[in-house]
């Protein structure tokens, strides 16, 4: 067990940043390979544990795949699917191995992986997706934790969704490319990441119209084919750099980071009185004068991100006056508030919301990543607090950035690896 020991900067972070593709965008991608015999190459793949897992998982299905860590190239050839299943050992790591349910069932009308558990930020169902596959024609078991889907012909239906689930429309799509005749998804989620899947299958031969709207329409083809394919930039490591730049005073370039899929956040950043400039060489972030406090609610995209909020609290948690942060879209997403407390921070949860009076500083503290965005929260409050801070059960924030201790020290910051 490693931990992280960040010791508070005097000066705010400097420099460049490289953002890396999106894990999110990736996973599903990965997920979409199995849709096809021919070979697919997907590039700017973050060296991420998350990937790691879902290539595994592809391998047990009967897959090649090959992940290049150094190029971030990762080649995936399903020429057969030995067992449309992934057990609890491949699949159970992750909630995201759900995804390649809707895969298998277009491509083998079968599928059978384990019920994914609730977590540390809520209960997680996914009615949804099974509500989408039912539609479709496929029927679905739940037996000793698996769910068993089998459909002998998938047909295209009309699907709404109660909430604009994430991996609910991704499961969905997956699955309706292959399926025969014409699916269409209302209340469809609108994130870049459903964007970038759609444009993959589209290159893989798929026909998809509407994505990055609420409503998807999708008409089945007979066959996919092999593409290639470069992964977006990764938008929440791109406004959790852009959150420790605010946090310290900094003054520093994302490069590679796409301003439009970051318009909440920037927009939000503004308010606190921080400044981004879309200039040739990347995104700027900076801050001169002091952190506003503000009013903040999680929403769908094009809504501001739940994977920011634990970022922002921190944030908020030293700005001057008072901040609400409303969180919508999960249930139980403040276990960070407990943490920063223990820095010095002064938060009061109510239910869904997080009432935020700015300190004038913090202090160094223990305290523990109790998920990926959480932890993400804990190094930013460390970057501006006084003294040194030791984060436990860092693996929560390897999950979903890479190498972010090496990036943070490239931009000046005092972070070291230690033993537990
Ligand atoms: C994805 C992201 C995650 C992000 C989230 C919301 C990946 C791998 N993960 O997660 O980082 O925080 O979107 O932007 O892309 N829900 C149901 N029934 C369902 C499905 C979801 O009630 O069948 C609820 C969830 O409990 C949650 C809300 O809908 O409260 C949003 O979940 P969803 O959009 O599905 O998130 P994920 O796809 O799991």
């Amino acid at each position: 067990m490693e931990k992280f020991v960040v010791t508070g900067m005097e000066n705010g972070l400097r420099g460049r940043v490289q953002i890396s593709g999106s894990k999110n965008a990736v996973l599903p991608i990965l997920a979409a390979c199995l849709l096809t015999q021919d070979i697919c190459e997907i590039r700017n793949v973050p060296p991420l544990l998350d990937v790691e897992h879902m290539a595994e998982l592809l391998c047990a299905m009967g897959a090649k795949v090959d992940f290049d860590k150094e190029k971030e190239i990762v080649t995936v050839q399903a020429e057969e699917i030995a067992q449309a299943e992934g057990n609890y050992e491949a699949a159970g790591k992750m909630r995201a191995s759900f995804l390649a349910a809707g895969a298998l069932l277009g491509r083998c009308g079968q599928a059978r992986l384990p019920l994914p558990g609730g977590c540390q930020i809520g209960s997680r169902p996914v009615d949804l997706h099974l509500k989408g596959f039912q539609i479709m024609g496929a029927k679905n078991r739940q037996e000793h934790g698996m769910v068993e889907l089998t459909a002998k012909n998938l047909k295209g239906g009309e699907i709404y969704l109660d909430f604009p689930s994430v991996g609910a429309t991704e499961n969905i799509m997956l699955a309706a490319v292959l399926a025969k005749g014409k699916t269409v998804i209302q209340n469809a989620a609108a994130e870049p990441e459903i964007s970038d899947l759609a444009d993959f299958l589209r290159k893989m031969g798929a026909e998809i119209e509407g994505d990055g709207t609420d409503t998807i329409t999708i008409t089945g083809v007979r066959e996919l084919h092999g593409a290639v394919h470069t992964v977006i930039p990764d938008r929440i490591e791109a406004g959790t750099f852009m959150t420790a730049a605010a946090i310290t005073g900094g003054d520093i370039l994302l490069e590679h980071a796409k301003e439009e899929h970051l318009k909440p956040v920037i927009a939000k950043l503004a308010e606190c009185n921080v400044k981004t400039e879309n200039t040739e060489d990347g995104l700027r972030v900076y801050r001169k004068g002091k952190l506003h406090p503000i009013q903040l609610k999680t929403m769908p995209y094009p809504g501001f991100p739940t994977d920011m909020q634990a970022q922002f609290m921190s944030l908020m948690a030293v700005a001057k006056g008072t901040s609400v942060i409303t969180e919508t879209v999960f249930e139980n997403r403040f276990m960070h508030a407990g943490e920063l407390q223990r820095m010095g921070a002064d938060i009061k949860i109510d239910s869904r919301s997080a009432v935020i009076e700015g300190v004038e500083g913090l202090t160094g503290a223990k305290v523990r990543a109790t998920d990926l965005r959480a932890g993400a929260a804990l190094i930013l409050s460390a970057l501006a607090a006084k003294g040194d801070t030791e984060i436990s059960d860092i693996y929560h924030i390897e999950r979903g950035y890479h190498q972010i201790d090496e990036k943070l020290r490239q931009l000046g910051a005092e972070i070291r690896r230690e033993e537990e």
